[in-house]
């Protein structure tokens, strides 16, 4: 027999069903809490909530165990490519071979931009963020299909096809008019990341030579951060896609989300935060020491901690030991690594830390790879986006497909009591 929890209120019980996870995950269902007893939850950041029973990400903070669809993230991470991910996050399984021609080859053909768009992404300053610009131009896309109506999403697998060939090249643009260099056309010959590369990289003037570390380094990326259940982003996707706002808004309002410091936008403040460690003599100790005094100080180490995981981010450990590999495959001697692993470890052995449980993120390493790869501080997070990007839009479909009702938190009202309007004249 399923169990029940008991609650106990202005001394009358009530009992509530609960419910458990494949993983066993376990959870109260409140659904009909304020039906029946008249209270709500109060859970400032959804630190206990539930938002929805989810089969696509599987996370366990305190085993650090992270997984797709039941794949271990170690695997998917050594042995596939960021498309299959992709297919295997929307549509649930591996792709056979020929599921994956297809769905590859329709990415392919669709990699091209409405040359409209092009006038809207002029409009923008050239200094503009290019998350910004980013977050606009998907929303903009939604007025390149008519097909698009709120709440009739008959070609959902076409423009689930569209965001994932359009975002790499519109995430491109940004990077080459901050340099006064030309836009390039994608080129259809080339797979997913060398198109991607060649588009940021390649001048009409000479050659760019794709080089093959650099494309499984950002395969490898990708694929770490191509889901990671309800966080703040993906949750904003499912939030705003549950009004039945069409998959282009639902996802810029995602990008919106991720570009804050506290979650993807953490990227590029870890470099920031690094090259300031290095201009300030390399001494680490001061800034875990200022770290430990946030509430005075307001400095937080970026890319430690995290909502969910306790023991280790599995992505981090991934990534720590790519940065190692991809710096020295390329020749390149980046003194913040050194920096990074000396905060790493000052942090992991202070009480501080360790009675927090705050570990380094997924953010921590990557923009050191990034840095290597060539791509600019501010790009950072766009290359987050593309990586998230097949988990926003595999929530947002598992969110239409069960028919979630419209999210709409409650709250503690804490304002004036009715009061009696005074007309302006007697104030
Ligand atoms: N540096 C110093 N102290 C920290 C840090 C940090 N990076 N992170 C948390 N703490 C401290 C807090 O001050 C708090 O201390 P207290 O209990 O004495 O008040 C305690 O640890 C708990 O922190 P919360 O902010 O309550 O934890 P929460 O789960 O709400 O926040 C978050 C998680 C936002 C990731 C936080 O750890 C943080 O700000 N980290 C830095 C930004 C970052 O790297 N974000 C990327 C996250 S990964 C991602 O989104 C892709």
């Amino acid at each position: 027999m399923a169990n029940t929890a008991e609650l106990t209120v202005d001394g009358k019980s009530y009992s509530f069903p609960t419910l458990e996870g494949t993983e066993h995950e376990k959870a109260f269902d409140i659904s009909n809490l304020r039906d029946q007893t008249g209270y709500v939850t109060l859970d400032r950041g959804y630190k206990n909530t539930g938002a929805t029973k989810s089969a696509i990400t599987f996370l366990d903070g305190e085993e650090g165990i992270l997984q797709y669809r039941g794949y271990a993230i170690e695997d998917l991470a050594a042995k596939a490519s960021f498309l299959e991910v992709a297919y295997l996050l929307i549509y649930g399984d591996l792709p056979t071979k020929d599921q994956f021609t297809q769905f590859e080859t329709s990415v392919r053909r669709h990699t091209l931009v409405n040359e409209d768009m092009r006038k809207i992404f002029d409009g923008f300053p050239v200094s503009a963020h290019p998350m910004g610009v980013l977050s606009s131009l998907v929303s903009a896309m939604s007025a390149f299909y008519p097909d698009l109506e709120s709440g009739k999403e008959d070609n959902t697998d076409l423009h689930i096809i569209r965001l994932l060939a359009k975002l790499p090249t519109i995430a491109t643009w940004s990077y080459k008019r901050s340099l006064g260099h030309p836009t390039n056309y994608p080129k259809n010959q080339l797979d997913y990341i060398p198109n991607f590369l060649n588009m940021m990289f390649s001048l009409p003037v000479e050659d760019y030579k794709i080089d093959p570390v650099v494309v499984e380094a950002l395969n490898v990326l990708l694929i770490l951060h191509a889901d990671h259940e309800q966080n703040c982003s993906t949750s904003t996707v499912r939030l705003v896609g549950s009004s039945q706002a069409n998959i282009y808004s639902s996802i810029s309002a995602g990008i919106s989300a991720l570009w804050g410091p506290l979650h993807g936008g953490a990227n590029q403040e870890v470099i920031e935060m690094l090259e300031a460690i290095k201009a300030d003599g390399g001494d680490v100790s001061k800034y875990v020491d200022m770290a430990k005094n946030a509430k005075t100080t307001g400095f937080r180490l970026f890319g430690f901690g995290h909502r969910v995981y306790k023991n280790f981010d599995p992505r981090a450990k991934i990534i720590k030991k790519a940065a190692d590999d991809v710096l020295s495959k390329l020749g390149v001697n980046d003194p913040v690594l050194e920096i990074a692993k000396g905060l790493e470890e000052a942090a992991l052995n202070d009480e501080y830390f360790i009675q927090r449980k705050l570990y380094p993120n997924v953010d921590f390493y990557s923009g050191i790879i990034y840095r290597a790869l060539g791509i600019p501080t501010n790009m950072f997070t766009v290359m987050f986006a593309i990586g998230r990007l097949p988990g926003w839009i595999a929530q947002w479909k598992e969110m239409r497909e069960q028919k979630e009702p419209i999210g709409r938190p409650r709250q503690i009202y804490t304002g004036a009591t009715l009061r009696e309007f005074t007309p302006l004249e007697s104030r």
